[in-house]
Parts: structure tokens; C-alpha cells; sequence
């Protein structure tokens, strides 16, 4: 398994299927053998970061120091982004000097072009639409606490924003059904919802998303770059809390994922986010094991 010419990875299908599977089950592998590394010169990945973060960030430069390789984190105001030099020049100069490239930004724009003018593989740290990354290390810690996902029931509750969009092209490429439950006018863009209609069903009502569910998945209500919008989603998604009410209608046996950071008492009530059938400290964890895997998968020449 190795990308045959410069890859990115933007958004889960940028992979073909059978290499996102392998990078999952690679992830496993290399949570029971920390100990594989790059041979010499040490690999750099370039952090470029616009937002903040926690996980994908300490997931990265670990990752990276277990390879032994090691980063480079720039933020726009730290770097001359915040000062306007175009992301075509950015690109160019940082490519020239590292291996591979982590964005997190606002515009999923931003990152085509940093792709387009990237002479390494660039990776989707977060941006608007998509956080492929984090649907990794929710895939392997699906498989590990339930075994294969193809054909399980998913529920997406709250709002249709990036990770929720990430979910419908893991649903395709997955091969299980995600059932979504979205106050009006907070939906995932129509376009992907309309290319996956076998595996996807989008509608109002949590309830009837969560019926029978193996797994259930929210984020938070004002993702980053809409706080100014966070009272008017509160209302609006007022009826859109996963507590323990709402989770009594999924399976008996189903596990609770947020990708975090997590606002208990707004999105997620603190008792489903604590429960013994939440696993969202092990899908945390699990960022830096499929992080690493892709990292290896990428870097490899
Ligand atoms: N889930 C996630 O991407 O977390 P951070 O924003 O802390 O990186
Ligand atoms: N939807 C959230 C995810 C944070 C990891 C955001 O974009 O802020």
C-alpha cells in the first residue's frame, strides 16, 4: 500500500477505500508497536494552523517524534500568512523545505490551493467542511470496540457542520448507514447528502435518527470561526442534546463519540459524555495512532 504520485488528503475520498481501510487497521498495529520509525534524514511535517487546537496538533508532533521525524508549527499571525503573503507563495516556500504539510483552516478553498501549490502531500487538519483526520481515528475506535462497522447504524445528531459532513463520505466509503438529525437550516450541503442516498437519511428528528443506533455522534453547536452565532444555535438547538433520554433509544450495547472539544450541558449532557458506553477518550487517543499511520502511509517513497 503506497500513494503511486503526489496525494493528498483533504477529504476522506481523496483515498481510494481499500488504503483508508489500511491505514485504520495500520493504526492498530502501530498502537500494540510504537516503535517503527523512518529511516534517515529525519522526515518534516509543516504545521499551519489558523485555528486552535488541541488533539490534532499534540497528535501530529507526537506522531511525528515516534516516526522520528519531527514539525514545524506556524500560526497565521506567528508567519507572514497573517500579513497576507498569498498561500500560493506560502505553499511554495514551505514545500520546498518539508515533507508533508498539515492545514488547519477556515475556506476548504484555502487548502486546494495550498494543495495545488504544495510539491508534498497535504493533509486537511480541519477546515470548514471536512475533518477527515478525526473520521480515522473514530473508524479504528468503532473496529476496536465493536469489530467491523460495514452495515451498523449511525446516528448524527445536532449540526450538519464538518465532522457531520466527514460522516456521509465515511458512510459511503464505510459502507454503513448514518441517519442525521439537523434543526432546519443547519443541514449538511445537499450536494453530498444527494450522492449518498443509500447510506445516508437526513431529517429533524433525533429520535427517530438514534432508533436502534450502534453508534451516536454530536458536535458542538458554534464550531470555530461562529462563535458570534453561539446564543442563536442555542436556540436552535435547543431540542438537539444527546442525554441519557435520548440515548434510551439506541441500541442497548451503543457507544457515544464527540470528537471534542466537548461543552457538557449544551450538546452533550456530562452523564452520556462520562458513561461507561462513551469512548471518547479513547477516540482522542486514538488521533495520534491513525495520524501516524497516514503520516507513514504519505511519507513513504
Ligand atoms: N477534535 C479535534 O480536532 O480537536 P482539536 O481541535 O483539539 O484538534
Ligand atoms: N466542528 C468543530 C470541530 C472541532 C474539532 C469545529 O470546527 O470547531
Amino acid at each position: 500500500m503506497k500513494p503511486n504520485r503526489l496525494q493528498h488528503f483533504l477529504t476522506l475520498t481523496d483515498l481510494p477505500s481499500a488504503d483508508l481501510l489500511a491505514i485504520v487497521q495500520r493504526a492498530m498495529v502501530l498502537k500494540q508497536d510504537p516503535g517503527v520509525a523512518y529511516s534517515k534524514p529525519r522526515k518534516s511535517l509543516g504545521l499551519v494552523f489558523e485555528k486552535a487546537s488541541t488533539r490534532t496538533r499534540v497528535a501530529f508532533e507526537v506522531a511525528m517524534a515516534q516516526l522520528d521525524g519531527h514539525c514545524v508549527f506556524l500560526t497565521s499571525e506567528a508567519s507572514q500568512i497573517g500579513r497576507g503573503e498569498p498561500i500560493a507563495d506560502t505553499a511554495r516556500v514551505i514545500s520546498a523545505m518539508v515533507d508533508c504539510l498539515a492545514i488547519r483552516t477556515f475556506a476548504h478553498s484555502n487548502l486546494e490551493q495550498f494543495a495545488r501549490y504544495s510539491s508534498v502531500p497535504v493533509i486537511n487538519a480541519l477546515s470548514d467542511d471536512f475533518h477527515p483526520c478525526q473520521l480515522l481515528a473514530d473508524m479504528q475506535t468503532f473496529m476496536e470496540h465493536r469489530g467491523d462497522i460495514t452495515g451498523a447504524r449511525v446516528a448524527w445528531i445536532g449540526d450538519g457542520n464538518n465532522m457531520c459532513q466527514s460522516y456521509i463520505k465515511a458512510a459511503a466509503i464505510f459502507d454503513f448507514q448514518l441517519h442525521i438529525a439537523c434543526p432546519e437550516g443547519f443541514e449538511p450541503a445537499a450536494t453530498l447528502v444527494e450522492q449518498s442516498t443509500t447510506q445516508v437519511t437526513l431529517g429533524q428528528d433525533p429520535v427517530a435518527a438514534v432508533r436502534h443506533a450502534d453508534l451516536v455522534v454530536t458536535d458542538v453547536w458554534a464550531s470555530m470561526g461562529q462563535e458570534l452565532q453561539q446564543s442563536e444555535r442555542e436556540t436552535a438547538f435547543a431540542n438537539f442534546q444527546v442525554n441519557r433520554e435520548l440515548m434510551s433509544y439506541a441500541d442497548r450495547d451503543s457507544l457515544f463519540m464527540h470528537c471534542l472539544p466537548a461543552h457538557r450541558g449544551e450538546e452533550v449532557s456530562g452523564e452520556v459524555l462520562d458513561a461507561p458506553d462513551s469512548v471518547v477518550w479513547d477516540q482522542a487517543g486514538n488521533r495520534m495512532h491513525s495520524q501516524k499511520a497516514l503520516l507513514e502511509y504519505l511519507l513513504q517513497s
